[in-house]
């Protein structure tokens, strides 16, 4: 039996390049296999999606770029032609951005920060989303810097290792007023990496109150930051998708043939005759696309709040709305592609097509890519079969799937393979230089109408033509 299909959703200039073979090839060519390619034109549609939804809902709102998600710099340079924010967690990040074209009035730096990376930021004169109190504290002796105050502990919502807890939100409020000079107060932000409207919701409730409290003690907060999270939508196919993890399931179970490699069991726990917990390839599942979840939180009505939706309580409050999407603006906007190397049998009798890849080009360590990647082939007459795609690195688990993929084709030595989908964290979190291999190029690729002009990454220069 071969595995069910599980077909990428791709964006449409990414079909029309993988449609045309000729310039695919020409990419290998020209920068090498593996290639990361961005398209900096599927940004700009993800980009437009989320702004028609919040300008739908008559708020005033800011969208900051995480930058964190892909060090592409054709990515920072789309999203400072578009006017948006930036949000950098680094000082490379932050450097990035400025070499972009970011003012410094669009730049706020997010996550745990270290002295040096105040400094910087206090230099940069950019908003500093405050981590926790000694931030605090140690800028309101290195400041002036506007600060958000990043919040947690949210009833409903896990503990996490980032924010002020709610209940050290008095002091934090206490050093606000005291320093309100050298740290004065732009708002409260949270991140929660959640599909769940329902807990951004309680959030942001959480964070009303906060502001009331806020402007109960004389300061006077703006902005209201719900972080990122949208999802990405990763499958054409969802039936396929839940077709394959019930095939996945019987196989762990001996109810069907195995699916998987070795004793991966991809988060899965099997035990009792049954397979428990949760995959780690579940935000693959997802298939609302994210102006629709931002929609849907915009829309949801607000407790405490007369049931009056989210949206129309930030509008009427004159609150500024602070996004900090990475992964639904880059969503479908990136692909990494590698060359078949050889297929080879196993004794086990699996079949594995060998690529000049390696799994952590495309992948975190402990993720298993749920989307099948895409064999650009000429051949025929083995028809579908099921394979395990492998790659560079030595350890018997380093292959690229350790699961098993159904491609329609054996492909031939020199055949291009595309992951589809990768510009979101895939590519750039764990891309490591193991055995010497050099890093991948990264590329951009924008359509001009039936071309497609290659450049770069950072030779990438939005607005201009090439
Ligand atoms: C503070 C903060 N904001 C925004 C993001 C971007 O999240 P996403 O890519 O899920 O939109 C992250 C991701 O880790 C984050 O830590």
């Amino acid at each position: 039996m071969t595995p069910p299909a599980v077909p990428a959703a791709l964006a449409p200039p990414v079909a029309a390049f993988l449609a045309d073979r000729a310039a695919v090839r020409d990419a290998l060519r020209r920068f090498g296999s593996p290639v990361h390619l961005v398209f900096p034109q599927v940004f700009e549609t993800n980009l437009a999606a989320l702004r028609g939804v919040l300008d739908g809902a008559g708020l005033r709102y800011r969208i900051c770029y995480a930058h964190k998600v892909n060090r592409s710099a054709a990515f920072a340079a789309t999203a400072a032609h578009a006017g948006i924010g930036i949000d950098v967690a680094s000082g490379p990040e932050l450097r990035s951005a400025r070499a972009a074209g970011f003012p410094a009035d669009r730049i706020e730096v997010t996550g745990p920060k270290g002295r040096a990376m105040l400094v910087a930021a206090v230099d940069a004169g950019v908003t500093v989303n405050v981590d926790n109190l000694w931030e605090l504290e140690t800028l309101a002796a290195l400041g002036p810097a506007p600060v958000l105050v990043r919040v947690s502990g949210f009833a409903g919502s896990a503990p996490s290792r980032f924010g002020v807890d709610l209940a050290d939100i008095d002091t934090a409020l206490e050093m606000l007023v005291r320093h309100r000079d050298r740290v004065p107060l732009r708002g409260f932000a949270f991140h929660l990496d959640t599909a769940s409207t329902a807990e951004r919701v309680r959030a942001v409730a959480d964070c009303l109150e906060l502001i009331e409290r806020a402007y109960a003690r004389g300061l006077t907060p703006t902005v209201l930051d719900i972080g990122g999270g949208l999802r990405q939508v990763f499958t054409a196919d969802p039936a396929g998708y839940d077709a394959y993890d019930a095939a996945l399931r019987a196989g762990l179970l001996g109810h069907g043939p195995a699916l998987h490699w070795g004793t991966s069991t991809f988060g899965y726990h099997v035990a009792d005759g049954a397979v428990h917990g949760s995959a780690v390839f579940h935000k693959y599942a997802n298939t609302d696309p994210a102006p629709a979840l931002l929609a849907e939180l915009l829309a949801a009505p607000l407790p405490g709040h007369g049931g009056r939706a989210l949206g129309k309580v930030l509008a009427d409050n004159l609150l500024e709305l602070w996004l900090e999407p990475g992964k639904a603006l880059v969503d479908r906007a990136g692909i990494t592609v590698a060359r078949v190397e050889f297929v080879k049998r196993t004794g086990g009798g699996a079949t594995l097509v060998h690529l000049d890849l390696s799994r952590d080009t495309v992948t975190a360590a402990d993720q298993e890519v749920l989307i099948d990647p895409i064999v650009l082939t000429a051949a025929t007459g083995s028809g579908p079969a099921g394979v395990y795609f492998a790659g560079r690195l030595c350890l018997e688990r380093d292959l690229v799937t350790q699961r098993q993929v159904r491609v329609p084709q054996l492909p031939e030595p020199g055949d291009p393979v595309v992951f589809a989908n990768t510009a979101a964290y895939h590519t750039d979190l764990s891309a490591a230089g193991a055995s010497m291999h050099p890093t991948p190029a990264k590329v951009a690729v924008v359509r001009r109408g039936t071309e497609f002009v290659l450049c770069p990454d950072a030779d990438h220069r939005p607005g201009e033509r090439p």
